[in-house]
Protein backbone atom coordinates (compact mmCIF):
# COMPACT_ATOMS: atom_id res chain seq x y z
CA UNK A 1 0.00 0.00 0.00
CA UNK A 2 1.07 3.47 -0.58
CA UNK A 3 1.02 4.86 3.36
CA UNK A 4 4.21 6.98 4.45
CA UNK A 5 6.34 5.94 6.50
CA UNK A 6 7.33 8.65 9.10
CA UNK A 7 10.34 7.83 10.81
CA UNK A 8 11.77 9.72 13.90
CA UNK A 9 14.02 12.13 12.13
CA UNK A 10 10.22 13.32 10.56
CA UNK A 11 8.79 13.29 13.89
CA UNK A 12 11.57 16.06 14.91
CA UNK A 13 10.23 18.44 12.53
CA UNK A 14 6.80 17.91 13.60
CA UNK A 15 6.86 18.32 17.54
CA UNK A 16 9.46 18.92 19.77
CA UNK A 17 10.95 15.70 20.23
CA UNK A 18 14.15 13.78 19.46
CA UNK A 19 15.17 10.26 17.66
CA UNK A 20 16.35 9.47 21.18
CA UNK A 21 13.88 10.14 23.34
CA UNK A 22 11.01 8.18 21.04
CA UNK A 23 13.61 5.24 21.08
CA UNK A 24 14.84 4.57 24.13
CA UNK A 25 11.36 5.58 25.61
CA UNK A 26 9.21 3.29 23.04
CA UNK A 27 11.52 1.53 21.46
CA UNK A 28 9.73 3.25 17.80
CA UNK A 29 12.07 4.18 15.25
CA UNK A 30 9.21 4.46 12.66
CA UNK A 31 5.42 4.15 12.14
CA UNK A 32 2.89 4.96 8.54
CA UNK A 33 0.79 6.77 7.74
CA UNK A 34 -2.45 6.77 5.64
CA UNK A 35 -2.08 8.90 2.40
CA UNK A 36 -4.46 10.97 0.97
CA UNK A 37 -7.64 8.89 -0.55
CA UNK A 38 -6.75 5.75 2.32
CA UNK A 39 -8.74 5.42 5.16
CA UNK A 40 -9.93 2.66 7.33
CA UNK A 41 -11.96 0.51 4.98
CA UNK A 42 -9.65 0.59 2.27
CA UNK A 43 -6.76 -0.53 4.56
CA UNK A 44 -9.00 -3.31 6.19
CA UNK A 45 -10.28 -4.56 2.71
CA UNK A 46 -6.29 -4.85 1.58
CA UNK A 47 -5.62 -6.90 4.41
CA UNK A 48 -9.18 -8.97 4.33
CA UNK A 49 -8.36 -10.14 0.23
CA UNK A 50 -4.73 -11.48 1.79
CA UNK A 51 -6.13 -13.32 4.25
CA UNK A 52 -9.04 -14.62 1.93
CA UNK A 53 -6.81 -15.72 -0.61
CA UNK A 54 -3.97 -17.46 2.23
CA UNK A 55 -7.12 -19.66 3.10
CA UNK A 56 -8.31 -20.70 -0.35
CA UNK A 57 -12.03 -18.11 -0.05
CA UNK A 58 -13.91 -16.62 -1.88
CA UNK A 59 -15.64 -13.27 -0.40
CA UNK A 60 -18.95 -15.27 -0.61
CA UNK A 61 -18.23 -17.75 1.28
CA UNK A 62 -18.05 -15.37 4.71
CA UNK A 63 -20.70 -15.66 7.01
CA UNK A 64 -19.54 -13.28 9.17
CA UNK A 65 -16.79 -10.06 9.53
CA UNK A 66 -15.87 -8.31 12.38
CA UNK A 67 -13.97 -5.10 12.59
CA UNK A 68 -12.27 -4.21 15.00
CA UNK A 69 -11.43 -0.65 15.81
CA UNK A 70 -11.79 2.78 17.32
CA UNK A 71 -10.92 4.73 13.27
CA UNK A 72 -14.33 4.04 11.92
CA UNK A 73 -14.47 5.80 8.16
CA UNK A 74 -18.23 7.54 8.89
CA UNK A 75 -19.96 7.35 12.08
CA UNK A 76 -22.75 5.85 10.62
CA UNK A 77 -23.01 3.42 8.88
CA UNK A 78 -20.10 0.45 10.04
CA UNK A 79 -17.32 0.30 8.77
CA UNK A 80 -17.43 -3.23 8.56
CA UNK A 81 -20.73 -3.03 5.93
CA UNK A 82 -17.86 -0.70 3.95
CA UNK A 83 -15.79 -3.58 4.13
CA UNK A 84 -18.34 -6.01 2.99
CA UNK A 85 -19.62 -4.48 0.14
CA UNK A 86 -15.99 -3.69 -0.86
CA UNK A 87 -15.31 -7.03 -0.85
CA UNK A 88 -18.86 -8.29 -2.37
CA UNK A 89 -18.96 -10.66 0.37
CA UNK A 90 -22.76 -10.85 0.01
CA UNK A 91 -23.45 -13.43 2.30
CA UNK A 92 -22.27 -12.15 5.20
CA UNK A 93 -23.39 -10.13 8.31
CA UNK A 94 -21.05 -7.33 9.66
CA UNK A 95 -20.49 -5.36 12.37
CA UNK A 96 -17.44 -3.21 14.23
CA UNK A 97 -16.13 -3.85 17.49
CA UNK A 98 -14.97 -1.34 19.39
CA UNK A 99 -12.31 -2.41 22.46
CA UNK A 100 -9.35 -0.21 21.16
CA UNK A 101 -5.92 -2.16 21.11
CA UNK A 102 -7.92 -5.37 22.43
CA UNK A 103 -10.30 -5.08 19.64
CA UNK A 104 -8.82 -7.91 17.84
CA UNK A 105 -8.42 -10.17 20.40
CA UNK A 106 -12.17 -9.28 21.40
CA UNK A 107 -13.10 -9.99 17.61
CA UNK A 108 -11.19 -13.60 17.52
CA UNK A 109 -13.16 -14.41 20.82
CA UNK A 110 -16.30 -13.50 19.65
CA UNK A 111 -15.61 -15.37 16.25
CA UNK A 112 -14.53 -18.64 18.18
CA UNK A 113 -18.15 -18.77 19.82
CA UNK A 114 -19.60 -18.78 16.98
CA UNK A 115 -17.52 -21.23 15.26
CA UNK A 116 -18.00 -23.50 18.76
CA UNK A 117 -21.67 -22.97 18.78
CA UNK A 118 -21.57 -24.12 14.83
CA UNK A 119 -23.75 -21.10 14.04
CA UNK A 120 -21.24 -19.74 11.32
CA UNK A 121 -18.14 -21.83 9.57
CA UNK A 122 -16.03 -18.87 7.80
CA UNK A 123 -15.08 -15.96 10.12
CA UNK A 124 -13.67 -12.96 9.17
CA UNK A 125 -11.52 -10.63 11.45
CA UNK A 126 -10.16 -7.44 10.75
CA UNK A 127 -8.19 -5.46 13.06
CA UNK A 128 -7.71 -2.01 11.70
CA UNK A 129 -6.68 1.48 12.77
CA UNK A 130 -6.19 4.53 11.01
CA UNK A 131 -5.05 6.51 14.02
CA UNK A 132 -2.76 9.25 12.13
CA UNK A 133 -6.15 11.38 11.52
CA UNK A 134 -7.02 11.20 15.81
CA UNK A 135 -3.95 12.50 16.58
CA UNK A 136 -3.04 15.63 17.69
CA UNK A 137 0.40 16.62 15.95
CA UNK A 138 0.86 19.55 18.41
CA UNK A 139 1.16 16.45 21.40
CA UNK A 140 4.25 15.08 21.53
CA UNK A 141 3.65 12.86 23.67
CA UNK A 142 0.62 10.72 22.18
CA UNK A 143 1.82 11.47 17.96
CA UNK A 144 4.99 9.86 18.02
CA UNK A 145 3.36 6.88 19.47
CA UNK A 146 0.40 5.82 16.73
CA UNK A 147 0.89 4.21 13.64
CA UNK A 148 -1.87 2.96 10.80
CA UNK A 149 -2.43 -0.32 9.47
CA UNK A 150 -4.70 -3.84 9.35
CA UNK A 151 -4.29 -7.13 9.71
CA UNK A 152 -6.97 -9.47 9.17
CA UNK A 153 -7.78 -13.34 10.10
CA UNK A 154 -10.14 -16.10 9.14
CA UNK A 155 -11.65 -18.01 11.70
CA UNK A 156 -13.05 -21.58 11.05
CA UNK A 157 -13.46 -24.57 12.68
CA UNK A 158 -10.33 -27.19 12.50
CA UNK A 159 -10.43 -30.80 11.39
CA UNK A 160 -7.32 -31.45 13.80
CA UNK A 161 -8.21 -31.65 17.66
CA UNK A 162 -4.48 -30.83 18.56
CA UNK A 163 -4.85 -27.09 17.05
CA UNK A 164 -6.99 -24.02 17.36
CA UNK A 165 -8.06 -21.59 20.48
CA UNK A 166 -7.42 -23.51 23.58
CA UNK A 167 -8.59 -20.86 25.89
CA UNK A 168 -9.39 -16.62 26.03
CA UNK A 169 -10.19 -13.94 28.17
CA UNK A 170 -11.22 -10.93 28.00
CA UNK A 171 -12.23 -8.03 30.53
CA UNK A 172 -12.49 -4.31 31.03
CA UNK A 173 -12.57 -1.80 33.32
CA UNK A 174 -14.55 1.38 32.80
CA UNK A 175 -13.61 3.23 35.63
CA UNK A 176 -9.72 4.03 33.22
CA UNK A 177 -11.69 5.39 30.82
CA UNK A 178 -10.26 9.01 31.55
CA UNK A 179 -6.87 7.71 31.14
CA UNK A 180 -7.00 7.12 27.12
CA UNK A 181 -9.79 9.06 25.09
CA UNK A 182 -11.12 11.37 22.46
CA UNK A 183 -13.46 13.71 23.94
CA UNK A 184 -15.48 14.78 20.65
CA UNK A 185 -17.42 13.68 17.85
CA UNK A 186 -19.65 11.62 19.91
CA UNK A 187 -23.37 12.11 21.57
CA UNK A 188 -21.80 14.05 24.83
CA UNK A 189 -19.82 16.55 22.89
CA UNK A 190 -21.04 16.89 19.07
CA UNK A 191 -18.81 18.52 16.62
CA UNK A 192 -18.88 22.07 16.54
CA UNK A 193 -17.20 25.24 16.03
CA UNK A 194 -15.67 25.18 19.86
CA UNK A 195 -14.86 21.37 19.76
CA UNK A 196 -12.99 21.67 16.84
CA UNK A 197 -10.96 25.11 18.16
CA UNK A 198 -10.80 23.13 21.75
CA UNK A 199 -9.10 20.07 19.74
CA UNK A 200 -11.60 17.95 21.43
CA UNK A 201 -11.46 15.32 17.84
CA UNK A 202 -7.94 14.38 19.21
CA UNK A 203 -6.56 11.71 21.31
CA UNK A 204 -5.80 12.35 25.13
CA UNK A 205 -3.78 10.08 26.80
CA UNK A 206 -1.81 9.69 30.02
CA UNK A 207 0.70 7.11 29.17
CA UNK A 208 2.29 7.27 32.77
CA UNK A 209 -0.89 5.79 34.42
CA UNK A 210 -1.43 3.45 31.57
CA UNK A 211 2.07 1.90 31.40
CA UNK A 212 1.38 0.10 34.51
CA UNK A 213 -2.53 -1.30 34.19
CA UNK A 214 -1.15 -2.49 31.31
CA UNK A 215 1.84 -4.55 32.45
CA UNK A 216 -0.48 -5.62 35.20
CA UNK A 217 -2.97 -6.72 32.70
CA UNK A 218 -1.33 -8.42 30.48
CA UNK A 219 0.46 -10.46 32.98
CA UNK A 220 -2.21 -11.78 34.78
CA UNK A 221 -4.06 -12.69 31.51
CA UNK A 222 -0.78 -14.62 30.70
CA UNK A 223 -1.11 -16.19 33.83
CA UNK A 224 -5.02 -17.41 33.94
CA UNK A 225 -4.67 -18.60 30.66
CA UNK A 226 -1.89 -20.69 31.37
CA UNK A 227 -3.13 -21.88 34.33
CA UNK A 228 -6.45 -22.87 33.06
CA UNK A 229 -5.01 -24.84 30.63
CA UNK A 230 -2.59 -26.44 33.35
CA UNK A 231 0.24 -24.99 30.85
CA UNK A 232 3.01 -23.08 32.29
CA UNK A 233 5.35 -20.39 29.84
CA UNK A 234 7.52 -23.02 29.15
CA UNK A 235 4.91 -24.63 27.40
CA UNK A 236 4.51 -21.35 25.04
CA UNK A 237 6.57 -21.39 21.51
CA UNK A 238 5.45 -17.60 20.67
CA UNK A 239 4.58 -14.97 22.65
CA UNK A 240 2.75 -11.86 20.86
CA UNK A 241 1.93 -9.18 23.34
CA UNK A 242 -0.17 -5.79 22.12
CA UNK A 243 2.67 -3.55 20.66
CA UNK A 244 2.36 -0.26 22.85
CA UNK A 245 5.91 0.46 23.93
CA UNK A 246 9.15 -1.64 23.93
CA UNK A 247 9.25 -1.33 27.39
CA UNK A 248 5.97 -2.67 28.51
CA UNK A 249 6.67 -5.76 26.47
CA UNK A 250 9.89 -6.09 28.07
CA UNK A 251 8.39 -5.81 31.52
CA UNK A 252 5.99 -8.47 31.04
CA UNK A 253 8.16 -11.34 29.29
CA UNK A 254 10.35 -10.32 32.73
CA UNK A 255 7.69 -11.09 34.82
CA UNK A 256 6.24 -14.17 33.23
CA UNK A 257 10.23 -15.30 32.69
CA UNK A 258 9.30 -15.96 29.21
CA UNK A 259 12.94 -16.20 26.93
CA UNK A 260 13.58 -13.31 24.55
CA UNK A 261 13.35 -15.47 21.41
CA UNK A 262 10.02 -16.36 22.02
CA UNK A 263 8.71 -12.76 22.71
CA UNK A 264 7.29 -11.34 19.02
CA UNK A 265 8.07 -7.49 18.86
CA UNK A 266 7.49 -5.48 15.22
CA UNK A 267 6.86 -2.06 17.30
CA UNK A 268 10.50 -0.32 15.68
CA UNK A 269 9.13 -0.22 12.29
CA UNK A 270 5.06 -0.01 13.25
CA UNK A 271 4.24 2.18 16.66
CA UNK A 272 1.49 1.50 18.47
CA UNK A 273 -1.24 0.13 15.49
CA UNK A 274 -3.82 -0.24 18.39
CA UNK A 275 -6.26 -3.22 17.26
CA UNK A 276 -4.08 -4.16 14.11
CA UNK A 277 -1.47 -4.42 15.90
CA UNK A 278 -1.64 -8.34 16.77
CA UNK A 279 -2.87 -9.21 13.26
CA UNK A 280 0.18 -7.43 11.68
CA UNK A 281 2.65 -9.68 14.10
CA UNK A 282 0.96 -12.55 13.18
CA UNK A 283 0.97 -11.24 8.91
CA UNK A 284 4.68 -11.06 9.55
CA UNK A 285 5.72 -14.47 11.41
CA UNK A 286 3.44 -16.40 9.27
CA UNK A 287 5.08 -14.65 6.17
CA UNK A 288 8.90 -15.43 7.79
CA UNK A 289 7.69 -19.05 8.52
CA UNK A 290 7.67 -18.76 12.27
CA UNK A 291 4.16 -19.27 12.84
CA UNK A 292 3.60 -22.72 11.73
CA UNK A 293 0.72 -25.53 12.07
CA UNK A 294 1.38 -26.44 16.29
CA UNK A 295 2.65 -23.33 17.03
CA UNK A 296 1.68 -22.78 20.70
CA UNK A 297 1.40 -19.24 20.20
CA UNK A 298 0.23 -16.54 23.57
CA UNK A 299 -1.37 -13.68 22.47
CA UNK A 300 -2.01 -10.50 24.95
CA UNK A 301 -3.84 -7.31 24.56
CA UNK A 302 -4.81 -4.10 26.27
CA UNK A 303 -5.67 -0.27 25.68
CA UNK A 304 -8.47 2.42 25.81
CA UNK A 305 -11.52 1.52 27.98
CA UNK A 306 -9.64 -0.01 29.73
CA UNK A 307 -10.19 -3.31 27.73
CA UNK A 308 -7.69 -6.33 28.31
CA UNK A 309 -7.35 -9.76 27.29
CA UNK A 310 -5.63 -13.00 25.85
CA UNK A 311 -5.76 -15.70 23.87
CA UNK A 312 -3.58 -18.86 24.14
CA UNK A 313 -4.00 -21.00 21.08
CA UNK A 314 -2.00 -23.76 19.00
CA UNK A 315 -1.87 -22.49 15.40
O1 LIG B 1 -1.95 0.87 23.45
C1 LIG B 1 -2.44 1.47 24.61
C2 LIG B 1 -2.19 2.91 24.53
N1 LIG B 1 -1.11 3.55 25.16
C3 LIG B 1 -0.09 3.04 25.89
O2 LIG B 1 0.02 1.90 26.11
C4 LIG B 1 0.91 3.99 26.46
C5 LIG B 1 1.55 3.48 27.71
N2 LIG B 1 2.51 4.44 28.20
C6 LIG B 1 3.72 4.64 27.62
O3 LIG B 1 4.06 3.98 26.68
C7 LIG B 1 4.63 5.69 28.22
O4 LIG B 1 4.08 6.17 29.44
C8 LIG B 1 4.90 6.89 27.26
C9 LIG B 1 5.77 6.45 26.10
C10 LIG B 1 3.59 7.44 26.74
C11 LIG B 1 5.65 7.99 27.99
O5 LIG B 1 6.86 7.48 28.53
P1 LIG B 1 7.23 7.82 30.03
O6 LIG B 1 8.55 7.24 30.28
O7 LIG B 1 6.08 7.35 30.89
O8 LIG B 1 7.35 9.40 30.00
P2 LIG B 1 6.55 10.48 30.84
O9 LIG B 1 5.14 10.57 30.35
O10 LIG B 1 6.77 10.24 32.31
O11 LIG B 1 7.31 11.80 30.41
C12 LIG B 1 8.67 12.01 30.78
C13 LIG B 1 9.15 13.31 30.14
C14 LIG B 1 8.22 14.50 30.38
O12 LIG B 1 9.01 15.64 30.58
P3 LIG B 1 9.28 16.19 32.08
O13 LIG B 1 7.92 16.50 32.64
O14 LIG B 1 9.96 15.08 32.81
O15 LIG B 1 10.12 17.38 31.84
C15 LIG B 1 7.49 14.64 29.06
O16 LIG B 1 7.06 15.96 28.82
O17 LIG B 1 9.24 13.16 28.71
C16 LIG B 1 8.56 14.25 28.07
N3 LIG B 1 8.05 13.79 26.80
C17 LIG B 1 8.73 13.88 25.65
N4 LIG B 1 9.94 14.34 25.36
C18 LIG B 1 10.36 14.29 24.09
C19 LIG B 1 6.85 13.21 26.55
N5 LIG B 1 6.74 12.92 25.25
C20 LIG B 1 7.90 13.31 24.67
C21 LIG B 1 8.38 13.28 23.35
N6 LIG B 1 9.62 13.76 23.11
N7 LIG B 1 7.67 12.75 22.32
Amino acid sequence: MPERVITNDAMEKIVETSDEWITSRTGIRARHHAVEGEYTSTFATAAARLALSRANLKPEDLDLIICATVCPDQALPSTAVLIQSQLGAKKAAAFDLVAACSGFVYGLTVASQFISTGLYQNILVIGVEVLSRYVDFTDRTTCVLFGDGAGAAIVQRSTDANRGVLATRIQSDGDFAPVLYIPGGGTKIPASHDSVDGRQHFIKMKGNELFKVAVRSMEDTARQLLDEQKMTINDIDLFVPHQANQRITDAVAERLGVSLEKVYSNIAHTGNTSAASIPICLDELVESGRLTPGTTLLMTSFGAGVTWGGILMRW
